[in-house]
């Protein structure tokens, strides 16, 4: 399957982009693998005809914002994120109407309605660069509470960052009791974290960034046991860089089953009939791509 694929690449010339938590199979076949920004600027600096986007469906939309003349395919259009959908637009004019200097911060795991009433998006590896570079005081950070509380301790006292409520199922289930355990268990192991986790994980952890940053703290560090609070399929990385360290997940094993959609076989099937193909309104289209292109500019 994975020969087929890549013979049928060529054919169409196609680029396959994976994110780290998309199946190891996926990841194996894909010309990029990354975290989301990383993916996100693959994508606008490709000169493929087709991009197939192993990852969820803000990523899937996000390329096609950014290349409106490529097709942009998804293995399963099913899959999407829950946390993308978590913020209201009642509650953004609302704060709009209380703070004449209001910036809405768009954690880029969100909709293209939500994106096209932000002034700017951020990943887990540019939001506090690029909320710091903001003129704005006041800030509207959605959808995630958490990535959101993170950058409002690393910019306290220089930014007002009102939270919304918003949550990723996968890494809110990760609790500092199971990270507790492991501690107990591997004394000498760090604790690598990403910013969806709940503050109570954070507190614990040694290095805290976006799954590309953990996958470069591991590589680098010289330790040579690693607690991982993220998604499971980071460690088809982490195991090919460093074979010689041991990676722990907490339990229950953060797996998003959205993102495990992208099969290879899926893979094939819709690249070799072209179907399942992102769209975009042509004016929310508009709309949605001016804040993925700040995000890319102030996150140079
Ligand atoms: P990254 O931006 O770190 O790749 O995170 C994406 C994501 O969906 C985390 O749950
Ligand atoms: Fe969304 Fe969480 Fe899955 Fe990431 S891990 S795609 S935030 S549900």
């Amino acid at each position: 399957m994975i020969k087929a694929c890549k013979e049928l690449k060529r054919k169409k010339n196609a680029v396959i982009l994976a994110h780290y938590y998309a199946p190891a199979e996926a990841q194996k076949l894909a010309d990029h693998v990354g975290d989301s920004f990383y993916l996100a600027k693959m994508a606008r600096q490709s000169d493929a005809d087709i991009i197939v986007f192993c990852g969820v469906s803000f990523m899937g939309e996000s390329a096609k914002l950014l290349c409106p003349d490529k097709k942009v395919l998804m293995p399963d259009l099913g899959a999407d994120c829950a946390m993308a959908h978590m913020a209201s637009e009642e509650k953004i004019s609302e704060l709009r109407r209380q703070y004449d200097d209001l910036a809405v911060v768009c954690y880029i795991n969100s909709t293209a309605r939500l994106k096209a009433l932000s002034d700017v998006c951020v990943t887990s590896s540019n939001a506090v660069k690029i909320v710091s570079a903001l003129p704005n005081k006041n800030i509207f950070f959605i959808p995630d509470a958490h990535l959101g509380a993170y950058v409002k301790e690393q910019l306290a006292g220089k930014k007002n960052i009102i939270l919304n409520d918003g949550y990723c199922p996968v890494h809110t289930k990760i609790s500092k009791e199971s990270v507790s355990e492991l501690k107990q268990k591997h004394p000498e192991a760090r604790v690598l974290a990403h910013p969806e986790c709940k503050g109570e994980v954070l507190e614990l952890s040694d290095f805290i960034g976006s799954t590309l940053d953990i996958i470069k703290f591991a590589k680098a560090d010289t330790g040579k046991e690693y607690i991982v609070c993220t998604e499971v399929g980071v460690e088809y990385k982490l195991k090919i860089d460093s074979p010689d360290k041991s990676f722990f997940f907490p339990s229950p094993c953060p797996c998003c089953g959205d993102m495990k959609l992208n099969t290879p076989e899926n893979i094939y099937k819709v690249l070799d009939l072209e179907i399942n193909e992102v769209e975009v309104d042509g004016d929310l289209a508009k709309r949605a791509m001016l804040p993925l292109e700040r995000m890319l500019e102030l996150g140079k």
